[in-house]
């Protein structure tokens, strides 16, 4: 492979095809080591395209044979991947042969075997890794694909839509035939076979039909497939309630495979799922994994509408489905956690979604809109495409979707999905077309500038400053608005940012409020809009100074600047009426704790913070859930963003020395929280039993970083107690934070008693990887990710394994993989380059660790740029690692 070449490819340069297909007939005899897939396709001339030779890709491939209309091609060339194919008249029928080794594929992309099964996966381009294909996502035709397998190690065989056919051959082998009645493109191409049972429910649609459900795993794992069942469930009801979607096939599949580079796929009636996102009991999933099963198996099936039946028309448009599918699993979670919630509880439950929404964004999308990969959601180009399925494209862009929600009102974005699929179901299309239909639905609403959302890289800074008259009762508020140049874009336009704000009194409550020149006062809450580079907006009608609460709910993608000192700050803390801004104001304040005392390391704790820590710990009235939220310290990576230079080490000493001084001055607090927090009787996944054990958890981690004898001891009591994985892990997690000699058994016992679960070995994994030092004298948290990665339980195959150990090593320990003497750095350079020649995909997200070096202290770049020259400089390496480090140096 030649890497500095990696081309680059352009969303301008987008042409459609001068053949498409309209019939694919595939046919697999499945062996582990040759598997020979015949493909019989109709291709056809396309009417809206220039004359051209058929083009197909094929890579990694032994071609057998190739044919068109049953001769020899007239004329093939060959250029890497690319192959032309001239053809006369206005349909060609082409038939490849090819043979592949599944065994021999490490890059889990195309087809691989995982466990002696056969799986495939094909977004973005794995499709051509099975067969000769035009693989884009504008060619969609209809398949037909025919199984053919061993019986024994292979008793099921299953592929897109419904099944037609199935027998038995000779030799022990048998086939199953399997029609997909929708045109799709070649990336929602599948196939398993494999030795798997399913759990299986039966439901009716909103139009009365009935469809089969099925839940396929190997057979040890059918007691954890209920809640998976259960989401798929709530995910239909939910699509046909809230968007009058409803699933379009006889039968829904999800198959669990432990071997997935990403989460899942949404594959057309056949979704292919990290065993991660579907298997849960209570003795091995936290009530976090129960709620990214819930809400992972909603977004897969979402697709089914938005990227399936109205897919993309190029790469350069994934948010096109990918952004609009995580809103409305966003919008899912948030309405199942409401409904749970009761109406007392579902403004709450609501929030504290939203803030695990926003929390994320902060600590992954932020940092990468900041760095060297800064890409609009939309990117212009790419060299891997693989590489673009990121924060930006998902999170920003459900964050765009958000804001079009919020501006066209919950009706009028109705309207506009309705439109949506009226005009292009069955079609591949663009961003464009999904804003020009939400603005036709609602009368002509302009746009227009929104669309720099998706051309403009770079997280918008808004600058907010109010001035208060006492002479005449208004409060002038002024917002500025800027974006920082990134690659590729030194200049920004303004952009279209709606700011949700109030005013807060000074008794704490919102204000009604009036703006210049209107007749009354209206809602507490306002959604401005910001369009220019600065705007004015005066409110009137005021009895006292206000207290303004900007961006309530999140209401952009933006960071806030707004001067606000200590006694402010704690105000919000204590007051703000919308619980997302009051988290904010807890964050911040940590923030701006944090940082100084990172600055200098004699700065202490300021009694004024612990104070409105402690009232928000001891706010009954608040819900569990929330205070867990509130009373978590920012994110390490999101510090690190907000420091300039950043500098991961201070960064950690300061943290441990704050979470000591809260876990020591508030003790008592901590532990009349975990009486309080008890949940009695048995587990059960539910909203608030799950904000009860998560507050618990942090009460232990707390008082266990705090090093207190008796908070220790509580956490080793609960530990040996637990009757559920939530609070088993959380009392695990407080002692692996901790100095306690309790530690080390509590990890062992953990061990024995998962030793044969690999799911939950890869908890024990990431939590060894993610430690901290608690004490001077102990040994680097690198000895012993070395040390791990000769464990037996480990592989550098199995990507949940290197997410788990190396992954959080690298991403989540910046304080232990940033040590001053470089042996982090060298280690990363040594993992990424034996991971580079198995599976690039997995190697190109373990090398963006390091991608936002430049920001670092000048002593760490050092380092690091030696790792980044050497990893670029290896043999062999892949477009993916290439183009990430190229950029990180460029
Ligand atoms: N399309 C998948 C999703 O977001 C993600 C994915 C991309 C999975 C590429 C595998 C490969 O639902
Ligand atoms: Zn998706």
């Amino acid at each position: 492979m030649k890497t500095e070449h990696a081309p680059t490819i352009r969303r301008a340069d987008y042409r459609p095809l001068s053949w498409t297909v309209e019939t694919v007939e595939l046919h697999f005899s499945l062996d582990p080591e040759a598997t020979v897939v015949t493909n019989r396709m109709l291709c056809v001339r396309n009417p809206d395209a220039d004359e051209g030779p058929i083009r197909l890709w094929g890579e990694d491939l032994e071609r057998l044979s190739l044919t068109v209309d049953g001769q020899a091609p007239q004329a093939l060339r060959e250029s890497g991947a690319l192959i032309e194919i001239d053809a006369d008249g206005d349909r060609a029928m082409v038939e490849v042969r090819t043979r592949i080794d599944p065994k021999a594929n490490t890059t889990l992309s195309g087809l691989y075997l995982s466990n002696g099964g056969f799986f495939t996966q094909c977004e973005a381009e794995g499709f051509r890794r099975i067969t000769c294909f035009p693989d884009r996502p504008d060619v969609m035709a209809r398949f037909t694909v025919t199984l053919e397998a061993e019986r024994a190690s292979c008793p099921v065989l299953l592929s897109n839509g419904n099944l037609i056919e199935q027998g038995e051959l000779p030799d022990g082998r048998h086939y199953a035939r399997w029609e997909d009645p929708f045109p799709k493109p070649s990336y929602l191409f599948a196939l398993v076979a494999a030795d798997l049972v399913a759990l299986e429910r039966t439901v009716r649609t909103m139009s009365g039909r009935e469809v089969l459900l099925q839940v396929w795993v190997e057979a040890g794992n059918l007691d954890r497939c209920g809640h998976a069942m259960d989401s798929l469930v709530h995910s239909m009801r939910w699509d046909e309630e809230t968007f009058g979607l409803e699933l379009d096939l006889d039968r829904f599949m999800i198959v669990a495979v432990a071997d997935f580079n990403m989460g899942a796929m949404e594959n057309k009636g056949l979704n292919i799922f990290n065993t991660k996102f579907v298997l849960a009991k209570p003795d091995t999933a936290t009530d976090v994994d129960y709620e990214n099963v819930e809400s992972v198996v909603a977004h897969e099936y979402f697709h089914n509408w938005t990227g399936n039946r109205v897919t993309c028309r190029d790469w350069f448009q994934l948010t096109l489905k990918e952004g609009l599918t995580v809103f409305r699993d966003q919008q899912f979670s948030a309405d199942m956690l409401a409904r749970a919630a009761g109406p007392e509880g579902a403004a709450s439950a609501r929030a504290v979604k939203r803030i695990d929404d926003v929390r994320v964004l902060r600590a992954a999308q932020f940092p990468e809109d900041a760095g060297p990969m800064a890409h609009p959601i939309r990117p212009d180009s790419y060299q891997e495409i693989n590489n673009f399925y990121t924060a930006t494209v998902y999170e920003k862009g459900a964050e765009v979707i958000r804001m079009l929600h919020t501006l066209l009102g919950q009706e009028g974005f109705r309207n506009g999905m309705d439109l949506y699929f009226s005009y292009h179901d069955g079609q591949a299309v663009t961003c464009d077309d999904f804003v020009e239909v939400m603005s036709e639905a609602n009368n002509g609403f302009d746009l227009d500038q929104f669309m720099r959302w998706y051309s403009q890289a770079g997280t918008p800074r808004v600058k907010a400053s109010g001035e208060w008259s006492a002479a005449d009762g208004s409060y002038t508020l002024t917002l500025a608005q800027s974006t920082p140049a990134t690659p590729g874009q030194p200049d920004k336009l303004p952009l279209v940012i709606p700011v949700a704000v109030a005013l807060i009194g000074p008794d704490g409550r919102d204000c009604p409020l009036r703006l210049e020149g209107e007749a009354q006062a209206g809602a507490a809450t306002r959604v401005l809009q910001l369009t220019e580079a600065e705007q004015r907006f005066r409110f009137v009608g005021l009895a006292a100074a206000p207290v303004p609460s900007l961006l309530r709910g999140f209401s952009a993608p933006v960071v806030l600047e707004l001067d606000e000192d200590d006694a402010r700050l704690a105000f919000r803390m204590a007051h703000d009426a919308d619980p997302c801004n009051r988290w904010d104001a807890a964050q911040r304040y940590a923030e701006r704790v944090v940082l100084a005392m990172a600055a200098d390391a004699a700065a202490p704790v300021p009694d004024a913070f612990v104070a409105a820590f402690r009232a928000l710990l001891g706010d009954g009235a608040l819900d569990p859930a929330f205070r867990a939220q509130a009373l978590a310290l920012p994110g390490e990576a999101y510090l690190l963003e907000r420091m300039a230079p950043a500098d991961p080490l201070a960064l950690r000493a300061a943290l441990v020395r704050l979470t000591r001084t809260l876990g020591e001055r508030l003790a008592a607090d901590w532990l009349a929280l975990l009486d309080a927090m008890q949940v009695p009787g048995e587990y059960r996944y539910h909203p608030a039993d799950a904000g009860r054990r998560a507050l618990a958890n942090l009460a232990l981690r707390y008082l266990a970083a705090a090093g207190h004898a008796e908070g220790l001891a509580r956490a080793q009591a609960r530990f040996e107690a637990a009757t559920n994985m939530t609070e088993r892990f959380g009392a695990l997690a407080a002692l692996v934070q901790s100095t306690d000699p309790a530690r080390e058994a509590a990890l062992e016992a953990f061990h024995a008693r998962y030793r044969d679960d690999a799911l939950v070995l890869d908890k024990w994994f990431a939590l060894q990887a993610g430690a901290w030092r608690w004490d001077d004298a102990a040994a680097p948290t690198l000895d012993r990710v070395r040390a791990l990665l000769s464990d037996p339980a480990f592989s550098l195959s199995n990507p949940n394994k290197v997410y788990a150990l190396l992954g959080t090593y690298f991403r989540a320990n910046p304080g232990e993989f940033h040590a001053a003497d470089g042996s982090g750095h060298a280690f990363w350079a040594e993992q990424v380059i034996a991971l580079n020649a198995k599976n690039p995909q997995v190697a190109a997200r373990m090398a963006r660790a390091l991608e936002s070096w430049r920001r670092f202290t000048p002593a760490l770049q050092a380092s690091i740029r030696v790792q980044l020259e050497r990893v670029l400089a290896s043999e062999g390496l892949s477009p993916d690692v290439a183009e990430v480090v190229g950029k990180a140096l460029g």
